[in-house]
């Protein structure tokens, strides 16, 4: 144990000096890579085949040749074990046997037609009894499930403004990408070609944050709160007790529906946090895991919510386009990846092995935390884990903004790669798929702990 304090400020300057060894440890083991992030040819941009795979806290990415349960294999023959999971896409590892065995066949009874195929009734009736609301629709990403939870909202209400809490992320969704800047409500600085002044139309308040929600309400202009359960998308902010009670009273109250984007925290356990926690949403999103790494996201309605859509479409003059669905959406190939995934991939087998797993892996950086008296702390929802730079835990986006560092992250990301485990990027997050071993969850303390001691070495670094 180090016999005084040590603060934030002083493990930066450590990290900075120990990050060129690093990220030289991790260029020398990957030439072919390297070889492929440096040809620059005429086919896709940057040799990505999606533009952020460059903002990754790596020199240049890796290039993967294959992942399966929890391993990665790049291109240059290094295998890690994956703590990321495409960010949540593979939460249940890597090809889950019941998903391949659903690809392997489904090509021959037919990929898409635009037509319910035998299985829709079956899913319609898991997602209900698992989740708890009535009717579900499907939709091919969880961005475009919020986009559209977010039109019914507003056709149903009549309103037109949303409300979401700052810090959020709920995909490429316009009206969710907002920041809050001196109380008011802005489009975010980073978006590319961004045209219309998403403020006026999107309130975004602090998370916890029970008389601004009541501010921000009363004036019945808003059509819906669009809410993770505990934002997992700023480091990880839990709510405070009795802050979805207050969140569901308030909606309620003034007449404002409750959207739930459970995309992440379906790792809280079976049902997601909506179910372990008694939500009462009047719509939930779900995306990325729960097609077993299939593009496939669900969004679920009340039986109010969904008679108010009934109405709203028959109420229409023309029978024209919508604005909600695309053309693969609802595909044999997606229900069929959802039965799978529902029956026989999200048990809750599954679901005591990712937290047994993930009591090991807290317990462990809890202590390597400890061990050198660091300021931070560990958040958890379920098989979710976030390290914290803060001694306390942080209420709202500013507060996580504050406690952030991302040289602290990067050295942490790049130190583990090296020692085969791979984290999350932009953020401390661990995820742990059903697929880690015991043994890999015991050696990840390990090497995070090691780690750890070396970013609190004096004079190391100098
Ligand atoms: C909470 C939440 N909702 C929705 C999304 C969007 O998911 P996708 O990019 O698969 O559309 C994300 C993506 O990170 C997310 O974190």
């Amino acid at each position: 144990m180090s016999s005084t304090p040590i603060d934030n400020a002083a493990i930066e300057a450590r990290v900075k000096a120990l990050l060129p060894a690093e990220r030289q440890l991790y260029a020398e083991r990957r030439p072919k890579a390297r070889a492929m992030a440096e040809r620059k040819g005429k086919g896709l941009f940057d040799n990505v085949p999606m533009h952020w795979m460059l903002d990754w806290p790596m020199p240049f990415p890796m290039v993967i040749e294959q992942a399966s349960g929890v391993h990665l294999t790049d291109i240059d023959g290094n295998a890690v074990v994956d703590l990321c999971l495409g960010d949540t896409g593979a939460m249940f590892g890597h090809g889950p046997e019941p998903i391949l065995e659903v690809l392997r066949n489904a090509g021959h009874r037919g990929l898409t037609t635009m037509l319910p195929s035998a299985d829709a009734e079956i899913v319609g009736e898991l997602l209900a009894a698992r989740f708890g609301l009535p009717h579900w629709q499907i939709g091919a990403t969880a961005s475009d499930a919020n986009r559209f939870a977010i039109r019914v909202a507003r056709a149903v209400t009549g309103r037109r403004k949303i409300l979401v809490f700052d810090g959020c992320y709920h995909g490429a969704v316009d009206d969710t990408l907002v920041d809050l800047v001196n109380g008011r409500t802005f489009s975010r600085a980073s978006l590319l070609g961004q045209v219309v002044d998403l403020g006026e139309t999107t309130i975004a308040i602090p998370f916890n944050d029970e008389e601004a929600l009541r501010n921000a309400l009363v004036s019945g202009e808003v059509a819906c709160v669009l809410a993770e359960p505990v934002m997992t998308n700023c480091g990880m902010i839990l709510p405070a007790p009795g802050f979805h009670d207050t969140l569901r009273r308030l909606t309620r109250e003034h007449g404002t529906l409750l959207l739930i984007d459970e995309t992440h925290t379906i790792s809280t356990g079976l049902g997601g946090y909506t179910m372990l926690h008694g939500l009462e949403p009047d719509l939930m999103v779900m995306g990325k895991p729960i097609g077993g790494g299939v593009p496939v996201s669900v969004w679920g309605m009340s039986a109010e919510v969904a008679e108010g859509l009934d109405r709203a479409r028959r109420a229409r003059d023309s029978h024209g386009h919508s604005g909600i669905g695309t053309t693969l959406s609802g595909s044999a190939l997606q229900l069929a990846c959802l039965r799978a995934s529902l029956e026989k991939v999200m048990t809750s087998g599954t679901y005591a092995t990712m937290a047994a797993r993930t009591d090991i892996i807290e317990a462990g950086l809890i202590k390597a935390i400890g061990a050198q008296g660091l300021p931070w702390h560990v958040t958890r929802v379920g098989a979710r884990l976030e390290v914290v730079f803060s001694s306390e835990p942080v209420r709202n986006a500013a507060e996580a903004r504050e406690a952030a560092s991302s040289v602290i992250e990067e050295g942490l990301h790049l130190s583990l790669l090296n020692r085969g485990f791979l984290l999350t990027p932009f953020h401390n997050m661990i995820l742990v798929s059903p697929a880690l071993a015991e043994a890999q969850a015991q050696a990840l303390v390990a090497a995070y702990g090691e780690i750890l001691a070396r970013f609190c070495q004096a004079g190391e670094a100098a």
